[in-house]
């Protein structure tokens, strides 16, 4: 039998993005292939990109530029493109590096195995299709070895809101649900593979509408209820929600639902109804904050999390002050901030630019008020008892970490965790980044 060849994967990006690289790994691997930790020996090298903000897609071209040595030493080396920036660029990117032997937009990783093949035989393989396929269902590939304790399961793809600033719509396509048996399915593999705890991927994960068992469709909520009967598997989340898809279901599950964890990732991105207008986001700051007084009433203790863009064409100091406002009342445990960065072929990014020296005063005022609100909630952990999910070794000998039901994490020092372990542990210290506590 041949040598097995060498495979190294670099994903930049979100989630889904981990999610896809996952599978990209076992489709090749049914190809012969096994994963590398480095590009030094690879035989395969392929970046799944991410084109949401220009830093982020130029990393790929330098990060190419350093495989340049790697080519010349190895003239059998492919190196490929997926991702997002392999879906806005396709040939461009070929243009930009001769060298790239392989570019897969993200909704044609099933044509992987017959791309690889014709990179092999020295062509050039190009795909950035969006065809009509589950893709997902092509890479099924999935070997039965044991997995870790928390997983990714992607049940919706795609993003039909086309906000002013965003990428997305046009690098992932149109709004795609999975069906419901197949993601129950790959559930059931991954709870009998040692997994615990499920987090339900989608660009706009509570707009799911997928087909259930009797061709109806399923809303987020009742694929969460088909989830919670699943024996061992115990945890549920979901990331990223739009305000405007949080359905009454969904919210009344975070009260009912004992598996659905109290964390909530809904982004606002700005605090201003002027510029929420311009973003195209079709909300304002007001129904956002009556949205969350409901889910806090369905669930008291809900950890809210929230993604902002500062510096947004025309964005005044009022407005930016709006922002600020909106974090005041909302009160987040984690939040995700970012300087606008203008996209080619999005609304937006022919608007008056704000300047660069102003955007970057907001996003450090914006980021000073949501660390402190992050430290506040941290500190009032103190003295709680929270459930950990165990899921790895930490730094300091025989310690072990894992994740509070509000995703903090939390470390213990005690014989006997092994991870996917769950216990109640009273947190005694609160650092920066972490919690510590004992197991009671
Ligand atoms: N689907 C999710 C988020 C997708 S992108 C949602 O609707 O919220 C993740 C985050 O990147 C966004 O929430 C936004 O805050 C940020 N983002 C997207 N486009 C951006 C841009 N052009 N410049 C800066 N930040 C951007
Ligand atoms: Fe982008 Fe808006 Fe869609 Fe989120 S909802 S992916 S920010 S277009
Ligand atoms: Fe980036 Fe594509 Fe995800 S642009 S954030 S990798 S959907």
């Amino acid at each position: 039998m041949a040598a097995p060849k060498k495979l190294y994967i670099k994903t930049y990006g979100c989630q889904m993005n981990v999610y896809d690289s996952e599978r990209m790994a076992e489709t090749l691997g049914a190809q012969g292939y096994v994963e590398t930790a480095t590009p030094d020996d690879a035989d395969m090298i392929l970046l799944n990109t991410c084109h949401i903000r220009e830093k982020a897609a130029e990393k790929v071209y330098s990060e190419l530029g350093r495989f340049k040595g790697l080519k010349e030493a190895n003239p059998d080396l492919k190196i490929g493109v997926a991702g997002c920036v392999a879906q806005a660029e396709g040939e461009e990117i070929v243009r930009r590096q001769p060298m790239v032997d392989l570019v897969v937009g993200p909704q044609s990783y099933h044509r992987l195995p017959e791309m690889e093949a014709k990179a092999r035989s020295g062509a050039r393989a190009l795909d950035t299709d969006f065809p009509e396929e589950d893709k997902f269902e092509h890479l099924k590939a999935r070997p039965k070895a044991q997995r870790g304790p928390t997983a990714f399961l992607t049940v919706q793809e795609g993003c039909d809101k086309f906000c002013a600033f965003c990428v997305v719509p046009y690098t992932r396509g149109a709004e795609v649900s999975r069906p419901v048996a197949r993601i129950l399915d790959e559930a059931r593999d991954l709870v009998e593979r040692g997994v615990k705890e499920i987090t339900l991927l989608g660009q706009n994960v509570n707009a799911y509408h997928g087909a259930g068992p009797d061709g109806g469709d399923y809303s987020l909520a009742k694929l969460i209820w088909d989830l919670d009967k699943i024996d061992g598997l115990e945890r549920i989340r979901f990331t990223t929600s739009h305000p405007n898809d949080m359905s009454d279901d969904l919210i009344a599950a975070h009260g009912e639902c004992k598996k659905l964890m109290p964390y909530l990732h809904l982004p606002v991105q700005s605090g201003s109804d002027r510029i929420l207008k311009r973003m195209n986001r079709s909300h304002t700051a007001e129904s956002y904050l009556r949205l969350i007084e409901r889910i806090r009433a369905a669930r008291p203790d809900i950890l809210m999390s929230g993604d902002f863009i500062v510096g947004f064409p025309e964005e005044t100091e009022e407005d930016f002050q709006a922002t600020l406002d909106l974090i005041e009342a909302v009160k987040y445990g984690y939040a995700y901030s970012f300087k606008y960065s203008p996209r080619p072929g999005t609304p937006a990014a022919e608007r008056q630019a704000v300047p660069a020296d102003v955007a970057d005063e907001r996003l450090q005022r914006l980021q000073h008020l949501i660390t402190a609100q992050q430290t506040e909630i941290q500190q009032s952990m103190v003295g709680r008892v929270v459930n950990v999910l165990f899921e790895k070794a930490g730094r300091l000998d025989g310690q072990m970490v894992g994740k509070s039901e509000y995703l903090h994490a939390v470390h213990v020092t005690h014989p006997g965790i092994r991870a996917g372990d769950i216990a109640a542990v009273e947190i005694v210290e609160a650092g920066s980044n972490s919690l510590s506590g004992k197991i009671l």
